[in-house]
């Protein structure tokens, strides 16, 4: 009974520290505690904001096991703070042991997994994935319309893409829609997309487009912005500002029948309430989208006890971070995952 007393004020009075010194705060007041995880950088379709051909997705030659994928991302959550992750790639779904990784990453706890997607291969495994605890996916979709979605994303089809999202739906995943907004190519589809959500009960979340990869330095030839974006909407609907999570990237809104959320990359960055940290295919770190900058840990894998070693490397990955603004990036979003 005394022992059973002590243990619980040792836990009551050693938890909080135990966690601050395993959390990783920024220089700039941030908790880092999402991962994002690139799986592979290959992708099966060719988006024009994302690359200039679909050659340009390259399997890197030390891609990381899955089991040693696993072990570094156990690491980054006993040791660095880590509690939601997504996946991401190039196309997650092409990478063979998406099960494997998806319920090793659950079954160390963490609950919050989600994955972002073009959709094209999901629909045969939504159900697989969500039994092995997948909890959310973000479809990157940008067109309606048929000739349009191939026109954006060079490969694939629309209806792959909305029969991935039904079957999330199915087996009761919660869905989110990206659609990264381009004058003249997809601006005049704002509101049949938002209406496209409200019916299927799924958030549609615009994208302000980033200047990265190939449009980096000139991406703002073809930004729609956040005001052009609720402009188009308020037009037609009644919206109204609700709030959002603190560190969400997205400003939300409420529509009659839905909510819908604009991704202000350019008009109001989120820089200064970023709370992730991404790890490439080949173990490396990236902490920051505006900063080309990596950081190996790939080689902790090797070490007895890495704790140490890798607090070091999160820290330095994270002091890449920007304060306020994205300033652009010659980082390819398939490399990163966004
Ligand atoms: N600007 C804005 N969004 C982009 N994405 C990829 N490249 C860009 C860009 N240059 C989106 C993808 C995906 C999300 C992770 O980032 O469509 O949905």
């Amino acid at each position: 009974m005394v022992w059973r007393t002590i243990g619980l004020i040792g836990k009551l009075i050693c938890l909080p520290s135990l966690e601050r010194r395993n959390s990783m705060i920024d220089l700039h007041g941030r908790n880092i505690n999402k991962l994002r995880i690139s799986l592979t950088e290959v992708c099966n379709m060719a988006c024009t904001y994302c690359v200039t051909s679909l050659s340009d997705h390259k399997r890197v030659p030390d891609e990381l096991k899955t089991e040693q994928m696993l072990r570094l991302v156990r690491m980054l959550k006993d040791y660095a703070g880590i509690e939601k992750v997504r996946l991401t790639g190039g196309e997650p779904l092409l990478y063979p042991n998406l099960i494997t990784i998806v319920s090793g990453i659950h079954e160390m706890g963490i609950t919050s997994i989600g994955m972002t997607t073009n959709g094209q291969l999901l629909a045969r495994k939504a159900k697989d994935l969500a039994e092995a605890g997948l909890k959310n996916v973000n479809f990157s979709l940008d067109s309606l319309d048929p000739e349009n979605f191939k026109r954006m994303g060079r490969v694939g089809k629309l209806h792959k893409t909305l029969e991935g999202i039904d079957a999330c739906l199915k087996y009761g995943l919660s869905v989110k829609v990206n659609m990264v907004v381009m004058k003249g190519e997809n601006d005049d589809e704002i509101v049949k997309m938002l209406e496209y959500g409200v019916v299927h009960g799924v958030e549609i979340r615009y994208l302000e487009l980033m200047g990265m990869g190939p449009l980096h330095k000139n991406g703002d030839q073809k930004l729609v912005s956040m005001e052009e974006i609720l402009e188009q909407i308020s037009a037609k609907y009644d919206v109204q500002l609700v709030s959002s999570e603190s560190d969400s990237t997205s400003i939300r809104y409420w529509v009659p029948g839905g909510y819908f959320g604009i991704i202000p990359n350019n008009s109001a960055p989120f820089c200064s309430t970023c709370s992730r940290l991404r790890l490439t295919s080949n173990g490396q770190l990236i902490g920051c989208l505006s900063n080309p900058s990596r950081v190996s840990v790939s080689h902790l894998l090797e070490q007895n006890d890495p704790e140490d070693a890798l607090q070091k490397l999160v820290k330095k990955s994270i002091s890449y971070k920007q304060d306020v603004t994205f300033t652009g990036s010659s980082l390819v979003m398939s490399k990163v995952g966004g």
